[in-house]
């Protein structure tokens, strides 16, 4: 079984080999996209919503996370994967490294928080110092919803976008291996790609990104009316689950998906 690492992310972008990547939040569902061709994981705090029947991420405690993780990890021992600190877990330099530490002591390989403000630069540039991994989560970034107002498209006029871009570079610069882009504009998702040279895995961001990922409940078709606009129900043309996974990593592999009707210009 090799191990996947983000030396092998690292390489697909220069190779421009694109990868697929998917929530899950128990071990069952892990092996079985494990063994259809996912490579990444992340535990989301999506869970909040999917797991949990919350209409945010907000609730999510650093226990769940814990919990979560740790399933995970034990049904795909082989995957790369990535833990969110839920909202509020990394207020403070102290519980940063704590939070970080018990996500990564029960099996992440990265951490992922989201935002690109200074003080979230600094922290990557603490945690990575103190060898936790980072990927970074930019654009609309769901612990910000009462900030935002919504889930809305993010960086659509110029003074946001490129505020956008700029958190991006920094991020990496402050030692950032990974980042989550969500629903940005194509062109915007475009010019972030090109300008890091670390991987940028899209979620509402068009074709253009190195990978992209879905909530594994969008991927099967069973959100319900909430389903995003960018999302695609690959259950429907399948026979079971283990179809519909391979169906979306073939079309993540070969840029069928996210098609023009997924995607925002
Ligand atoms: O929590 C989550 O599932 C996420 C994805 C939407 C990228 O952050």
């Amino acid at each position: 079984m090799k191990i996947t690492t983000i030396s092998d992310l690292q390489k697909w972008k220069q190779k421009k080999q694109k990868f697929a990547a998917i929530t899950a939040y128990d071990a069952t569902f892990a092996k079985l996209f494990y063994e259809q061709g996912i490579h990444v994981i992340l535990v989301g705090d999506s869970l909040g919503m999917t797991i949990q029947g919350h209409n945010s991420t907000l609730p999510v405690t650093i226990k769940d996370m814990i919990y979560h993780t740790s399933c995970v990890r034990r049904g795909a021992p082989s995957c790369l994967l990535l833990a969110d600190l839920p909202f509020m877990s990394y207020a403070t330099d102290a519980e940063t490294f704590n939070n970080s530490a018990a996500l990564m002591q029960v099996g992440a390989n990265m951490i992922k928080l989201e935002g690109g403000d200074l003080w979230v630069i600094n922290t990557v540039k603490k945690l990575t110092q103190r060898s936790i991994p980072v990927c970074s989560h930019l654009g609309l970034t769901p612990q910000s919803i009462n900030i935002f107002g919504g889930y809305k498209i993010q960086g659509r006029d110029t003074i946001s976008s490129e505020k956008i871009l700029n958190s991006a570079l920094s991020l990496e610069s402050a030692g950032s291996q990974l980042l989550v882009l969500e629903c940005v504009s194509f062109d915007l998702a475009k010019r972030i790609t090109n300008a890091l040279t670390i991987p940028v895995i899209g979620i509402g961001a068009g074709n253009i990104t190195d990978g992209q990922i879905l909530v594994m409940q969008d991927v099967l078709g069973i959100t319900g009316e909430n389903t995003p606009s960018f999302a695609k129900n690959f259950f429907s043309t399948g026979e079971n689950i283990q179809d519909a996974i391979r169906h979306y990593v073939n079309d993540v592999e070969s840029s069928v998906f996210p098609s023009s009707e997924n995607t925002f210009y």
